[in-house]
């Protein structure tokens, strides 16, 4: 039964003087057998919540938002893999707002994925089509090709040992209040799924994870877990506030059950 995973990208909001409550605030209000819980501050603040959450609830994980596709070296203001050592154990990579602001590319995306995944950390590879792509019907060929371009040449069965999550999110979705609906985002989920298959990945297409974000709510999260094939949310603005995360994290636990996965 694949896993359930829940994870909150805070994307650039919160201060090391703020985080440490927010995680612990967050932490407490989400406690749900058998649900992966992952908090992604801005790196300024990997310290903070992490040491909050190994007093409060060392079962939520601490991921960076991203992460330099070079060991070390003349990168001014980057972060590499091993820095993130004692701070983070998981990552998200290829998020569509570092493709837009930093004009990251699929090959790119797939060099930072091999450095979380040689760093140990459990990357989540962000795809997802604009709205003038859906609208031309090309959702699913713009998110095989990203697929494609991130992973190929990689290692499957390295890349699955490193535990790697899939987050569909569509970019018109992202921020906007604007959802899919469940039964599109299931529908890319089984895109996607197929396209591992395509890339040589089939062993180990049905067991990985895919969650869905955009614009995720404590009042929309249904639309998505009701579908087998999504996995649980990479959440934005929404993780933010703990009653949200509460309400998101509660459904999540129901599949979780659902699936045998909550002890
Ligand atoms: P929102 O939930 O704010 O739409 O953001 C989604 C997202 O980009 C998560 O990575």
């Amino acid at each position: 039964m694949r896993e359930v995973v829940v994870a909150a990208n805070w994307k650039m909001h919160t201060t090391p003087a703020d985080a440490g409550d927010l995680a612990r605030t967050t932490a407490a209000r989400t406690r749900e057998p058998g649900v992966t819980r992952v908090i992604c501050p801005p790196y300024p603040c990997l310290a903070a919540v992490g040491a909050a959450l190994a007093t409060a609830d060392p079962d939520v994980a601490v991921g960076a938002q991203n992460v330099h596709d070079e060991l070390a070296g003349a990168y001014t203001g980057e972060i590499s893999a091993p820095m993130l050592a004692g701070l983070a154990t998981w990552v998200i990579v290829g998020h569509s707002e570092r493709r837009r602001d930093a004009g990251e590319t699929d090959e790119l995306i797939g060099r930072k994925l091999g450095r979380a995944v040689e760093a140990g950390l459990r990357p989540i590879l962000c795809v997802g089509e604009q709205l003038d792509e859906r609208e031309a019907g090309l959702a699913t060929d713009v998110v095989e090709r990203q697929l494609h371009g991130a992973l190929a040449g990689r290692d499957p069965a390295e890349t699955n040992a490193a535990g790697l999550v899939i987050a569909y999110e569509p970019v018109w979705a992202i921020g906007t209040g604007r959802n899919a609906t469940g039964a599109d985002a299931a529908a890319m989920s089984d895109a996607i799924r197929s396209s591992l298959d395509a890339l040589g990945w089939g062993d180990f297409a049905a067991g990985m994870p895919v969650l869905y974000g955009g614009s995720v709510t404590s009042t929309n999260i249904d639309t998505f877990l009701a579908e087998p094939s999504i996995d649980g949310a990479l959440v934005g603005g929404a993780s933010l506030k703990p009653d949200e995360m509460a309400g998101i994290v509660a459904r999540a636990g129901m599949t979780a059950r659902a699936r045998g996965l909550a002890g």
